[in-house]
């Protein structure tokens, strides 16, 4: 138990989410840091003075167990963990590349969602930001499986938004655009590093996991009355999902 403000991020294990944990921290929170992997949880929650929880989101017992070690209240869930695999056009998709999609995308984040209502709502000014993306907002070749599953994220954020508007807990969705992580690609493309590279390639400034951790601890830090329902970012050479500005 503490009495700082608490904040839960799933996915902290690296990327978007462990510079979200780290801003959290930096703004006074208490951190839950949680993912799969155990040591980089435990690193990282030694560094930030948090708390490390090993957590597959799409294992019901294991959001369970999540929920136990948070207790009766919560300030902040920031629903990070997802990811895209594989990159086949519809016609030669693999049905469990897009099955791992959605279970973590969107069923984990319900089930993290669900398990940790109840201590947002205790907090009294409760706040749930799911971490979505562009993609969740546009279609492309080779992408459907992933556009699919975050235009699913949206969805849920939009719905639960509506169905808690009498409640204390804020419901909010950031949309990230290309962001260069050490980890997102490489897990697309199965460890081929040349396939991720190719993804950033020429574009000189893509956001960084610290850039949208700076937009989400901004968002969740608003006064309890102020809800940003969806905030888009994206690096200023990506002026669309297929325009990207590239010096090659
Ligand atoms: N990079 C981009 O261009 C971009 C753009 C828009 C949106 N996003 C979204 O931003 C989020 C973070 O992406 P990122 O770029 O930071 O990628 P990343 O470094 O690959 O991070 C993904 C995180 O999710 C965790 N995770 C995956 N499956 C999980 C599971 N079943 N249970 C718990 N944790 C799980 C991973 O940790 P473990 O493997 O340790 O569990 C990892 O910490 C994702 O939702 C992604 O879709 C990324």
């Amino acid at each position: 138990m503490t009495s700082r403000r608490t904040a839960v991020v799933t996915g902290a294990s690296s990327g978007i989410g462990a510079a979200t944990a780290r801003a959290l921290a930096a703004q006074g929170f208490h951190v839950y840091c949680a993912a799969r992997r155990e040591d980089r949880v435990t690193g990282l929650a030694a560094e930030i003075g948090g708390t490390p929880v090993v957590c597959d989101v799409t294992s019901e017992e294991s959001v369970a167990a999540l929920a136990a070690t948070v207790g009766d209240r919560l300030d902040v869930l920031v629903n990070n963990a997802g990811g895209a695999f594989g990159g086949s056009p519809v016609a030669a998709a693999d049905s469990d590349e897009w099955r791992r999609m959605y279970e973590v995308n969107v069923i984990g984040l319900m089930q993290v969602t669900r398990a940790l209502l109840p201590a947002l709502l205790a907090s009294g000014a409760g706040a749930i930001l799911n971490v979505g993306s562009t993609a969740g907002r546009i279609a492309y070749e080779g992408g459907a499986g992933y556009t699919a599953a975050k235009h699913g994220t949206q969805v849920v954020t939009e719905t639960l938004r509506l169905e808690l508007w009498d409640q204390p807990v804020r419901v909010m969705e950031i949309a990230p655009g290309m962001v260069r992580t050490d980890e997102f690609a490489l897990v697309r493309f199965e460890g081929d590093q040349e396939k991720a590279d190719a993804v950033y390639a020429g574009v000189a400034e893509p956001l960084t996991a610290e850039d949208v951790a700076d937009a989400i601890s901004w968002m969740v830090t608003r006064p309890p009355h102020v809800n940003i329902d969806e905030l888009v970012l994206r690096p200023r050479a990506q002026a669309a999902q297929h325009k990207v500005h590239r010096v090659l």
